[in-house]
This record gives C-alpha cells, sequence and structure tokens, in this order.
C-alpha cells in the first residue's frame, strides 16, 4: 500500500515518487491526456493522466472523472512553471475512491445558491481559507489565556434570564417551562470566578437580531474572559494584548490563506500597543469636530459614527464610559462621573464595527436591582446571580469579543455570513 502524504509535503518533496489523495477541483481532457487539479484541505496540484501511460482501458476510467471525485494518485512529481501551485504530477496509476455526479457548484453563481449550497460551497478555496483563518483566531484566544494561567469554563446555553437587554431573546420550550438560549456566558462566568478567579470561555450565543446588516448573525460564537480583582485599565491593557496577539499569529501561520483571500495586509501589520483609548464624552466631541456628526449625549453610537471614527485611526479603538442609563443592568456607575458607566467597546479598523464589549461588573445590589426593574425584569430570577454580591464580593471584571466579527475583519470579508460554517440569520437557518 501507498503511504500517502498531503498535496503540501508532495510540493514540498519537490520530485520523486508521491502518493495523495483528495478531490477533483477542476479537470480538463482530450483525447490523450486528463488534467486534474486536485485538492485536499492543505493545498491543490496539478496532474496529468497520460493515454500512452495508464492504457486504454485506464484511460476511459479517468476521461469520466468529473469534479468532486474523490481518488488516490500514485505519480511522479515535479517542477511546473504553468501549474497553478507551480508543481505537476505525472501520473502512474489512480484510483477512484467515490464518483461525482454532475457537481452544481459552478462560477458566477448567486449569493442565494451558493448559501442554499453551503455544505458545498464549505469546500471551495475561499472558504477554506476563511475556516483556517478562523479556527487560527480561536486557537490565539485560547493561548493568550492560557498563558496567564487562566482556566477554559464552559457555560451553560439553556438560561433562566437575560444577560444583554430582552429584545434579542430566543425563548426555547423547557419541558413545561421557557427557557433562552444564552446571550452570553458571563453571569456565569461571574459565579465561577469565585473559585476559578480567571476564566476564559468560547460559546455559543443567539440574538434575534431582526437587523439585516452585513454584521449580525443571530447565532454567534463568543470569546470572553472574566478575571477577579481586575479594573477597567487592567482589563483594556488585557484586551489590547490579546487583538494585538491574535493579529500577529494569524500574519504568521495564515500568510498563504490571507493571500487566497486577496486580503492587504499592511493594516493588519499596524496592529500594535497603544491603541487609541477615548472616553464616550471625548468620541462625541471627535465625531462633531472632525466628522461634523452631531451624536445626542446619552445616545449609543451607531454603525455610521463607529465607521466614521475608525476611518480616524488605524488602530482598534478603546471607547471607554457610555452613559450609565443605556448600558446594561451589570456595568456599575463611574464613582468620578455617576453619568456614565465603567466600560468599554472596542471598535475595529477599516469599519469592521464593534469586536469586543466589556466592563468592571457593578458590586451594588440595590443599583442592580434598580436597573433590572426598569428593564421590566424581576429581580427575584437573578438572586443567584446576586448572591455573588453578599458573599465575599470583590471587584472584577470580563469581556466578550465576537469571533465572527473578528473573522470578518482579519480575513476583510464583506459579510459576516461568510465567517462561520453555517451562518444563521432572521431569514437563513437551513441547511
Ligand atoms: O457587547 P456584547 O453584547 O457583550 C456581552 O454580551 C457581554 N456580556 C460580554 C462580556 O462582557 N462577557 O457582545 C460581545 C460582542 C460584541 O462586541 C460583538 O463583537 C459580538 O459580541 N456580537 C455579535 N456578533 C455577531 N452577531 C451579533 N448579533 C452580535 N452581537 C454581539
Ligand atoms: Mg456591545
Amino acid at each position: 500500500m501507498a503511504k500517502f502524504i498531503s498535496v503540501q509535503d508532495a510540493i514540498k518533496k519537490k520530485k520523486g515518487k508521491v502518493a495523495i489523495r483528495g478531490w477533483v477541483y477542476r479537470e480538463r481532457g482530450s483525447s490523450k491526456f486528463k488534467f486534474i487539479v486536485l485538492r485536499d484541505s492543505t493545498n491543490i496540484i496539478q496532474c496529468v493522466i497520460k493515454k500512452e501511460k495508464v492504457g486504454d482501458k485506464k484511460f476511459a476510467i479517468a476521461d469520466k472523472i468529473q469534479v468532486e471525485t474523490s481518488m488516490e494518485i500514485q505519480g511522479t512529481i515535479k517542477e511546473d512553471k504553468r501549474a497553478p501551485t507551480g508543481y505537476e504530477i505525472v501520473v502512474d496509476d489512480f484510483t477512484v475512491v467515490g464518483e461525482s455526479h454532475e457537481y452544481p457548484i459552478q462560477k458566477d453563481q448567486s449569493i442565494e445558491f451558493l448559501a442554499d449550497n453551503r455544505h458545498l460551497w464549505l469546500r471551495s478555496r475561499k472558504m477554506t481559507a476563511v475556516m483556517k483563518i478562523r479556527s487560527t483566531i480561536m486557537q490565539a484566544f485560547r493561548e493568550h489565556y492560557l498563558k496567564k494561567e487562566y482556566f477554559e469554563f464552559s457555560p451553560p446555553i439553556f438560561q433562566p434570564t437575560q444577560c444583554e437587554g430582552g429584545s434579542t431573546l430566543f425563548p426555547v420550550k423547557y419541558f413545561d417551562a421557557e427557557v433562552y438560549l444564552s446571550q452570553s456566558g458571563q453571569l456565569y462566568s461571574e459565579a465561577m470566578i469565585f473559585a476559578l478567579e480567571k476564566i476564559f470561555l468560547i460559546s455559543p450565543t443567539f440574538r434575534a437580531e431582526k437587523s439585516k446588516t452585513s454584521r449580525h448573525l443571530t447565532e454567534f460564537w463568543m470569546a470572553e474572559m472574566e478575571a477577579m480583582w481586575m479594573d477597567l485599565d487592567g482589563l483594556a491593557d488585557d484586551i489590547e494584548e490579546l487583538l494585538t496577539f491574535i493579529v500577529k499569529k494569524v500574519l504568521k501561520e495564515r500568510k498563504e490563506e490571507l493571500k487566497i483571500l486577496k486580503r492587504d495586509i499592511k493594516p493588519l501589520q499596524k496592529i500594535k500597543p497603544p491603541f487609541p483609548r477615548i472616553t464616550y464624552d471625548k468620541a462625541l466631541k471627535i465625531l462633531k469636530e472632525k466628522c461634523k456628526m452631531k451624536v445626542e449625549w446619552g445616545k449609543d453610537l451607531r454603525t455610521i459614527e463607529e465607521d466614521k471614527l475608525s476611518e480616524l485611526y488605524d488602530k482598534p479603538i478603546i471607547i471607554t464610559r457610555y452613559p450609565k442609563d443605556i448600558m446594561a443592568f451589570y456595568k456599575p456607575k463611574d464613582p468620578k462621573n455617576p453619568k456614565v458607566a465603567l466600560c468599554l467597546d472596542v471598535i475595529a479598523p477599516e469599519k469592521y464595527g464593534e469586536i469586543v464589549g466589556g466592563s468592571q461588573r457593578d458590586l451594588d445590589i440595590e443599583e442592580m436591582k434598580k436597573a433590572l426593574k426598569k428593564m421590566g425584569e424581576n429581580p427575584k430570577n437573578y438572586e443567584w446571580y446576586l448572591d455573588s454580591r453578599k458573599f465575599g464580593s470583590a471587584m472584577h471584571s470580563g469581556h466578550g469579543m465576537g469571533v465572527e466579527r473578528v473573522v470578518s475583519w482579519i480575513c476583510g470579508l464583506e459579510n459576516i455570513k461568510d465567517s462561520i460554517p453555517f451562518p444563521r440569520t432572521m431569514l437563513r437557518w437551513k441547511p
């Protein structure tokens, strides 16, 4: 039996006998030759099957090979400047493992068609490159926190209450009760750090977003952290280090994929500390003076305002201290200015919007109950959460990074849907 190696390893070998296996990415033939570009998870390579070499009977099989046939190929690899990846395999022998019927995906198909055939479109070079970068980003997130001796934590996904506002909750029938799909693992993280002190988590989160923007999914992955004894400045320092590390790792390990995506890497090479840190008040001032945009104090920043700000800087912007009244119930008042909260949002460069949201956590039970009641929530349902403030309460902070937002930014994607294998939006929940 031949010992199979990856396409990438075959190319690295440069010459001699090789055995590879994968799927037909492209095919064309004549009466004497059949050219096949074979792909595996590592790369693509041109292979040529010659009638004079494999004989009439085998050539007749080769002649019928269609795109996406799975096959094994044995032959001799050599340099060939005309081939797509600079090398070609002259085939000694091949085996068709699984035939392919007429592959529906061809050139220039509509976005809708590709979405309906997402399970197949994932095999494209574009999607393969994005998914590899996504994997590297998640890996980098883990590495960053493991280096700092954080523990990985797993939150529940069925949750009895909200965390980020009632309007985007997904209710689920839970036997005779009703629960919600997680909007964030945060409230549970806050309970866990009283034992583990420093934790990180990567988990699916759900929001019934009615907006059909290029930045919103209804199911997305959030990479979060929560740390005891940390204040807002410590949190901003950590996020700055985290994002720098993620970008650096992708630039180092995913050069080829960034090239396939035609991502201009110059803006990514500029991602180094320090990041600009401005308050919400300062952001309003900048918008007014430099962009002629007037935002009424107390209103959240909208996409157009975030985009305008992102054009002024070539690094992520850390905006702190938003108006307390429009923030989630767990974000505390700034003791120096009770109108604002000790919180932050990070806005990506190049108009990719908010990539991280975080805050110091409120320790004042009465304040939180007041905020919950204002939203129409019954504080009784949050008693388990408020318990952490009764038994040895102490300062802590945390953040959540939108994995898909970061993938979109780093890959330079036009739409967030391409940052996740099977996107879920208001109008799309299949396949
Ligand atoms: O700012 P958010 O709502 O923060 C939280 O949920 C906190 N509880 C996290 C924490 O402190 N542990 O969400 C965090 C991030 C956003 O900054 C954004 O990047 C992303 O999640 N996000 C979305 N990504 C895709 N589709 C959506 N509908 C998103 N909503 C938020
Ligand atoms: Mg937010």
